[in-house]
């Protein structure tokens, strides 16, 4: 239902697009399979300062001519930034309907374009993923953090980031062509947990746009508009610790202050008789959602500064045989032979 109010009021160019067949009551036919289609991501999402960065992803999505091909950027940053909610608003400033796709480390081809599903007469009903239902309404699908998908799960798209346009479902036997208008952005986190993407598939997901941290006003802007409710004492003091590790290079983000801001008023607000007092409340809060060693940000700094390795030693070849405090190693400093020398 949701999808056919969509289509009708929103994207009256998807329905006519070409020869994908009819657009039924969120079905669509592709060659004769009839494919269920999944629902838009409807939720507000706005995005707060940093215009350049949404410009600059709303100018992918272009075409200045009918040869023209619209780009599928790729936002980058460190989790919580902002990567998702931005890809969110520029769908949202388009007016075309949004499809969010989450990608995980299992994520298989057929589960990014089209599923078999049991129906219960007993015959087999195609699903058609967020990412499919996008190409054939003409929407936006955003691939949510990509760099966890496998390389398999990459290939099976190569063919629609390129002029091709469209893909293969090996299950359902279809080509799916994607519709003129269809638009495509992918996120990705820069953590550990993450696949190598081949160079294949990222030189067809470009330009690379860093999403970095808001400064002191935007970060502000953001609390405020996600926790209304919150008091101007409290949020100060999350956005004075956010800017404060921001500076420091440490990877808090505005979604870990809206987690904190949140626990803390919680917090404050479970006993009316015995309130706990605001300070309080928030430093518990900051241990409890960013760990321990978040209260003291110099610290935990100067350790990251340690750890990513400004200040190892290298190994030499004597180090993989004998410990460095091992008498038998070769570059050992002896203290007693010194003694030796002065006795
Ligand atoms: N510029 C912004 N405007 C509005 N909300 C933001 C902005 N940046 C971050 N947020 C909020 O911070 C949280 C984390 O953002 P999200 O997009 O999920 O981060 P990421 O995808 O980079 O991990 C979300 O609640 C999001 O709404
Ligand atoms: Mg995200």
């Amino acid at each position: 239902m949701q999808v056919s109010k969509l289509n009708e009021n929103e994207n009256p160019a998807g329905i006519s697009h070409d020869s994908h067949g009819d657009l039924g009551d969120g079905y669509v036919d592709v060659d004769g399979v009839r494919l269920k289609l999944s629902h838009p991501y409807e939720a507000p999402g706005q995005w707060i300062g940093q215009r350049e960065i949404l410009m600059q992803l709303l100018a992918c999505w272009i075409t200045i001519d009918d040869s023209d091909l619209p780009l599928t950027p790729r936002l980058t940053g460190p989790p919580g930034v902002g990567k998702t909610q931005l890809a969110i608003a520029a769908a949202q400033a388009q007016k075309r309907p949004l499809f969010i796709y989450q990608c995980t480390a299992d994520t298989r081809p057929e589960d990014l374009l089209v599923t078999p599903v049991l129906s219960q007469n007993g015959t087999i009903a195609y699903h058609a993923s967020p990412l499919v239902t996008a190409m054939l309404l003409g929407g936006v699908c955003v691939l949510d953090e990509g760099n966890r998908m496998n390389e398999k799960s990459w290939a099976s798209l190569a063919p629609l980031l390129d002029g091709r346009r469209y893909v293969e479902s090996i299950v359902a036997g279809i080509t799916i062509h994607a519709a003129k208008e269809f638009r495509s952005a992918v996120t990705m986190n820069q953590d550990e947990s993450t696949f190598e993407i081949p160079d294949y598939i990222m030189s067809r997901l470009q330009p690379t746009l860093a999403v970095g941290f808001p400064n002191k006003q935007d970060e502000m802007a953001i609390l405020q508009y996600h926790l209304p409710f919150a008091k101007a004492e409290m949020l100060a003091m999350t956005v004075e610790f956010l800017q404060h590790s921001h500076e420091l290079k440490l990877d808090f983000s505005p979604r870990d202050g809206i987690n904190l801001l949140r626990f803390a008023i919680k917090r404050m607000m479970q006993d009316k008789n015995h309130p706990v007092a605001s300070d309080t409340a928030w430093q518990e809060a900051l241990e409890k959602c960013l760990g321990k060693e978040a209260i003291d940000l110099e610290s935990l700094a100067e350790r990251h500064r340690r750890t990513l390795g400004g200040d190892s030693v290298p190994l030499g070849l004597a180090d993989l045989f004998f410990d460095s405090d091992d008498p038998m190693h070769p570059d050992r400093e002896d203290d007693d032979d010194d003694e030796d020398i002065l006795f």
